[in-house]
């Protein structure tokens, strides 16, 4: 029995020396590089919504929150992050990866913000309505 505990111990702490070593890789990559161009917004509003339901992922002006320091949680966010802005950021606007229709969809389809998401930011959550506009509003900064 007191064999077995050891090992339990002794597993556990290794568990922890990996997880907090894992942070030393995730730390890094949460960055938050300089803004250099955003769409020519058609209103505040618009970008007021995006941002509320979208810049934590897809723009150079994330709010990381304190949870993003504790690992597993941490690959989470910051994978996320890296992988959102690769696909569509805001704030390096003009690199032509994702257009106004891809975009509409995921709002529409109630695929972007993420479901995992919502919980710890529910000031993400859009209304109908509020979808509608940054849908609508998102067409006409970006143009198609
Ligand atoms: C919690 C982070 C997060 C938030 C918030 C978020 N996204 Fe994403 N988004 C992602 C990730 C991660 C991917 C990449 C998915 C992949 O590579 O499969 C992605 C991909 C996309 C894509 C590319 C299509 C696709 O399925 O790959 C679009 C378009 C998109 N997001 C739009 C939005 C919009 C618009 C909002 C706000 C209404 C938003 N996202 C909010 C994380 C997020």
């Amino acid at each position: 029995m007191k064999k077995i505990l050891k090992l339990v111990v002794i597993v556990v702490v290794i568990g922890l020396v990996v997880l907090a070593l894992s942070q030393l890789i995730v730390a890094p990559l949460k960055t938050n590089p300089l803004v250099v161009s955003e769409p020519k917004w058609d209103s505040p509003q618009t970008r007021a919504l995006a941002k509320r339901a979208c810049f934590d992922c897809h723009s150079n002006e994330t709010v990381w929150p304190w949870y993003s320091n504790v690992p597993p949680i941490s690959w989470l966010v910051v994978s996320d992050t890296v992988r959102g802005r690769a696909r569509l950021n805001f704030s390096e606007w003009g690199q032509g990866r994702v257009g106004a229709g891809e975009i509409s969809e995921v709002i529409q389809e109630g695929e972007m913000p993420p479901a995992i998401y919502l919980p710890m930011h529910p000031n993400a959550r859009l209304s109908n309505l509020e979808k509608q506009q940054l849908i609508n509003g998102l067409s006409l900064s970006l143009g198609q």
